[in-house]
Order: C-alpha cells, then structure tokens, then sequence
C-alpha cells in the first residue's frame, strides 16, 4: 500500500526527497505494487538529443496493472463494492460491482476478446456511454495486454473515424445507444457511419443498453452477451514491459488533426494511484465520485485506474447534472453518501446560476473533499463551492493536470495545503514545475509570471504522441531545450503558489474541453459556402471559454444569410461534435492579416472580448479596414 502523507511538514520533507533524489522516491512506492520482474533502473530519460523525447520509468520492470487492481488487494476486498454505477434516469435500478464481481467480469470479457483474436498490442477503440461495461472493457484490454483507445462517446462519425484509422484499431466497442437526459443517442449507427471509413476494423462489439433497433452486419457485428456467452471467468494476466503502452487517449493541439497521447504501463499506474491517494486523502469506506466521462483523461485515472489501484469505492454517472433537475449532483451525493466529489467548473457555475435552493435542499454531510479540474475556477465560484456545497467545511483541490501528464500535478493536498482561492497551490512531490520567459529564461523567485513548463520526468507523463514520435518532440520538447511545455502560462505568487492563467497557444478550454482553434476551422471550412475562417476563444460566463468564429462566406442571398449560420454549427457537429459548435458567429468580408498573410488572431481575440479599444500595434495589417468592420459587426454577432 502507498502510503498517505499526513501533515504540511511531511509534504514539504517528501517534495524535499523526491527533488533530491528521484529515483530513491519513486522506487520506495513502486515496491508496493505487485511485479512479476523489479526493474533494474528507476528512471531513464532524455528531453533532448536524438530520437528524444526518450523517457522510461521502472526500467525492465515486468507487471500486469489489473493484477495489482485485482489479485494484490483481492483477499482483502472480493466483497467490497468497487464501482457504483448511477443510472441515467434516478428510478432505474444502482448497479453494484464488488472487486470480486468486476474481477470475473473483466476476465469473462478479457476471454471474449481473445477468442475474437485480440491480441497483446491490438489497438482497441472503444466508443460507448458510461456504463459499467466501459470500465469493463478497458480493465479487459489491460488484462490482455490490448492497447485501449477510448473515444468520448459525443464525437461524431468523422472524429470517430480519424481516432479509428490513428491507431489502426481492429476493434470498436459500443452500445447501441446511450442516454444523456431525456435524449438517447444513437452510437451504433455513428459507429456504422465511421467504420465504413476504417479499412482496419474487422469487428464491432455492441453492447445492449437501450435496446432500440440498430443495424447489424453479420460477420462483422458481435454481441456482447454472445461474445461472452459461456466463456469462462478463468483468466491469467498477460505479463508486460513497464513501457508497454496502456492506452491512447487523443487530445487537441493548435494544429493539426488531435493527436493520439500514448501512455505506458507502469509509470502511469504508480501515478494515478499515488496522486490519488493523497490529493483526495482517500480512506478505506470512503465513496469517491468523479462527474467526467472516462472518455477524457479525467475519467481514465480518478474514476477507474486511480481509484481502483487504491481499492476504492468508485462512482460512476451515466447521466447528466441537470436532469431530471438542477439537483441532480447534489441528490445523488446524498443517495450513495458520497466522501470526495470531484467536478469542472464549469458544472459548478452552470448549477450556480440554477439557484441555492437546488443545493441547500440537500443534506450533503457525507461531503468531505470537493476537487475541480479543467479550467481555471473563479473566485466567486469557488466561494459558492465552498460554502453551499461544502457547508464551509470541506477543502477545494484545485487540481491542474492534462492529458499528457497522466495525472495531477499542481495542488493542495485535501486538508493538508492550506487554500487559496483560484489557485491550484503547490506541484505535488515529484513534480518540478518551472516558469519561464518567451525566450526560455527562468524566471526566478516568487511573484513572477510566466509559462508554465516542467523540468524533470515525473512517472504519469506522455511517451510519445502515437505514430508520430517527431509530432512528440515538436509539440512539447521543441520550444525550450530540456523543458516540457505545458501550454499554459501560470503566476508564481509572493508565497510559491501557482496559479494557472489558462492556454498560451491556439487551444481554448470550452467546459473544461479542449478545442484546437485550427480543428474547428477545418471543420467550418467543409461547408461548400465558407471560404475562410478563423476562430479564437471569447470569455463566457458559464463555459470558461466560448468558442468565436469570424467566417467568409462566398456571396449569400438574403435566404442564404438567415440559415447560413445553424448550417456552419451542423457542419462542425458533424466533423467533430456538439462540443465543438462556435457559440458566435460572425459573418465577415475579410479578416485581419499582416501583409505576409498571417491572420492577427491577437486581434481577434480582443474584439471577442469586447475589448476593440486598446487592439495594439496595427501598422502590418495589409488592410485596416477590415478591424473597423469587424468591431461594427461584432455588436450584432449571433449567439447560440
Ligand atoms: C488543460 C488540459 C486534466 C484533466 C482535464 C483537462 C486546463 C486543467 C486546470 C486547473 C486551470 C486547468 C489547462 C490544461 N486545466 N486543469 N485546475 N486550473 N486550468 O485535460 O483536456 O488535457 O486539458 O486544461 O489549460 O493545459 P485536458
């Protein structure tokens, strides 16, 4: 077992020890897991240099993570409930897995799998809600030594179809539909959409869920209560390298299509688990509830591997936070008592902006940490978290992590680190966060500002970007020699806290999801009457960051002006997905480029704000004109 830190002192002593001397750190918690082989070095690695990044973590170690899920805590724990799973709708039956019950499923499936012809390696996609079965899958592609692909199951076709051809996946996995409130989604027939288009898919697991009519192509589809049907719950773990990939998880950058963030085996599970552990200070009985969807990286770690490795009761939310009502969260924290709740902010204004009465209607003492993630949360909205939710008693996490760092990061420990509001606080041991200049200068002491980049290897971090190790090194190890670059730029106050100002490249954080502005584009620029566009992020007071789009459009008729701009949201709903549709659009004859071409998206940005007054230096735009119209239109531009 991984022991918990307990007191500011001790944190400040283990920060102290893992700076000094990494690999002795490292190492001591490692030796709590379960290995079929101990690695002979902790840690290896280079951030520069040939083929670089090159980073490996428990050097020849060899382990299987579900082994060190299931087998290491199985005597004390077959009984113990490992995940609840709450419905959609609040008066269908909770489903209870015990670590026995999940254990068995897991293996069941794993054996599917297998006699599928999955092997170690495959890339599995799997597109399904969330249900229990999604933990299932994934912990099954582990147990096998299959590299899991999840896809939020809110993407559309064509997103659904470039994570699939990525990672050449032979597998997709399914349901045929989901439920989000009172809609339900239609996924195999998104499924159908996207596989025609993915050469490399041989079958397609459908779960049933929602029991509505899908298409099913014989020879191709396959149940997944026949696939398991009389397969047996006897299975042995495959034996991995540490630096065996776990799974791809694809995110958003400022170019290109979203990348595919590769994550390996043992540095990820010593991660998850230790971060875990001591951020939530979770304790044996505790039930833990993380609000995303283990289609983002949230989900991966703090609602399956994290939780799981501690041997945690963890919860898992079908539905939506405002449905059947605005008390939905707060109804269900009182239903399975609920110990640590961990949610975006975004869900905190949202309700916020629903009225105390949905809060303070609820009990809410089971409560004892609240934790967000993924955007930075304002000081009125943590303050209402604070005291309504919490009833003034629990300690915030702010927690700043992404994708590509596997886990937390920056933040308190639940009661330990003493709170700021806003602030994400201290970088957890292990973790050496560093500021720097647009030159690459460090910026020392406190009270400075800067972007936020990392110095040393920590054991949850990327290994590579899939099929594209270059993209890798150019996307977070090009900018600054030997530094890895978060994309965010953060301040270091008087007292050696951070606070994360949000992203410094052309990635907005829309809900606490991240959207590259090039990807929205791309999609805006399929419809047949979008000549250009271009796209920046704009203030908004529920999402964090709107998303702002500034279109040329070839001549439109009056008709064509009225309908012109749902048809650009449906042309980026279908090339991506709801969560990507601009919230403003705004119809433009030019935009604002320097004579090289280049368009001044800094301007841009200033006009979404509302702020043309003060638009700098616009002495290399090639035509001045065109801000002035722009600024007059923006008064009118049409909100979703
Ligand atoms: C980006 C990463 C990590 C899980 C969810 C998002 C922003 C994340 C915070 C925070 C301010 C935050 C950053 C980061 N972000 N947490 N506590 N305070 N900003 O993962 O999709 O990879 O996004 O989310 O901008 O770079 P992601």
């Amino acid at each position: 077992m991984i022991n918990k830190i307990t007191s500011l002192a001790e944190y400040f002593q283990k920060y102290q020890e893992s700076v000094a001397d990494p690999e002795g750190f490292w190492g001591k918690i490692a030796e709590s897991h379960h290995w079929h082989k101990k690695w002979d070095r902790v840690v290896d690695w280079r951030f520069s240099g040939p083929g670089a990044p090159d980073v490996k973590w428990f050097v020849n170690g060899k382990l299987n993570i579900t082994e060190n899920i299931f087998e290491r805590n199985m005597f004390l724990r077959k009984n113990q409930v490992a995940i609840i799973w709450e419905p959609n709708d609040p008066k269908e039956p909770v489903i209870k897995l015990t670590y026995g019950e999940l254990f068995d499923k897991v293996k069941q499936f794993a054996n599917g799998l297998l006699k599928l012809g999955v092997k170690r390696g495959d890339r599995v996609a799997i597109y399904l809600p969330m249900v229990p079965e999604l933990a299932i899958a994934m912990l099954a592609c582990a147990r096998i030594g299959a590299i899991h692909s999840i896809v939020f199951a809110g993407f559309s076709a064509t997103a659904l179809a470039d994570r699939v051809n990525d990672a050449t996946s032979n597998v997709v996995i399914t349901s045929d539909g989901g439920y989000r409130g009172t809609k339900s989604i239609p996924l195999k027939g998104i499924v159908d959409e996207a596989v025609a288009k993915c050469p490399s898919v041989k079958n397609v697991i459908v779960l049933k869920h929602t029991n509505e009519e899908i298409n099913f192509v014989n020879g191709r589809d396959v149940w997944w209560h026949d696939l398991i049907n009389g397969v047996s719950t006897e299975n042995i773990a495959e034996v991995m390298d540490a630096e065996d990939i776990l799974f791809i998880l694809y995110t958003s950058g400022s170019t290109g299509k979203p990348k595919g963030v590769v994550h390996t085996t043992a540095g990820y599970m010593v991660y998850a688990e230790y971060t875990f552990k001591n951020v939530f200070q979770y304790s044996d009985g505790d039930i833990f509830w993380c609000t995303a969807d283990i289609g983002w990286v949230t989900g991966h770690s703090y609602i399956v591997y994290g939780p799981l490795l501690t041997g945690a009761t963890t919860i898992m939310f079908e539905g939506v936070p405002t449905w059947p009502d605005a008390g939905r969260f707060w109804e269900t924290i009182d239903k399975h008592k609920v110990t640590q709740f961990y949610t975006a902010p975004t869900a905190i204004r949202a309700l916020m902006a629903q009225g105390d009465n949905w809060v303070s209607n609820h009990n809410l003492s089971s409560l004892k940490v609240l934790g967000t993630v993924g955007e930075p949360i304002n000081e009125e909205a943590w303050r209402w978290y604070h005291a309504l939710v919490g009833k003034g008693k629990c300690p915030i996490v702010d927690t700043w992590w992404q994708t590509e760092t596997g886990g937390i990061m920056i933040t308190p420990l639940a009661g330990i680190t003493p709170t700021k509001p806003s602030l994400a606080t201290l970088p957890l041991p292990g973790v050496q966060p560093i500021l720097v200049d647009p030159e690459g200068k460090e910026l020392k002491g406190n009270g400075v500002e800067g972007i936020l980049c990392i110095k040393f290897p920590w054991p949850g971090m990327l290994r590579t970007t899939y099929g594209d190790h270059p993209r890798c090194f150019q996307t977070y190890f090009s900018a600054f020699p030997n530094l890895y670059l978060t994309g965010d730029g953060a301040k270091r106050d008087e007292e050696g806290y951070y606070r994360i100002i949000g992203r410094i490249d052309d990635v907005i954080n829309v809900s606490g999801h991240r959207i590259g502005t090039a990807e929205v584009e791309d999609a805006i620029n399929q419809h047949p009457k979008v000549i250009e566009s271009a796209v920046v992020g704009y203030p908004h007071d529920i999402k964090g960051s709107g998303i702002y789009a500034y279109v040329i459009c070839e001549d439109l008729t009056d008709a064509e002006l009225k309908t012109i701009e749902n048809e650009i949201r449906e042309t980026v709903n279908k090339f991506i997905g709801a969560i990507a549709k601009p919230d403003k659009i705004q119809i433009v004859s030019g935009l604002p480029k320097t004579r090289s071409g280049k368009i001044m998206r800094r301007i841009l940005r200033k006009i979404g704000e509302g702020d043309a007054t003060n638009l700098g230096d616009t002495s290399t735009l090639l035509d001045p004109g065109v801000v002035d119209e722009i600024i007059d239109g923006a008064k009118v531009a049409v909100k979703r």
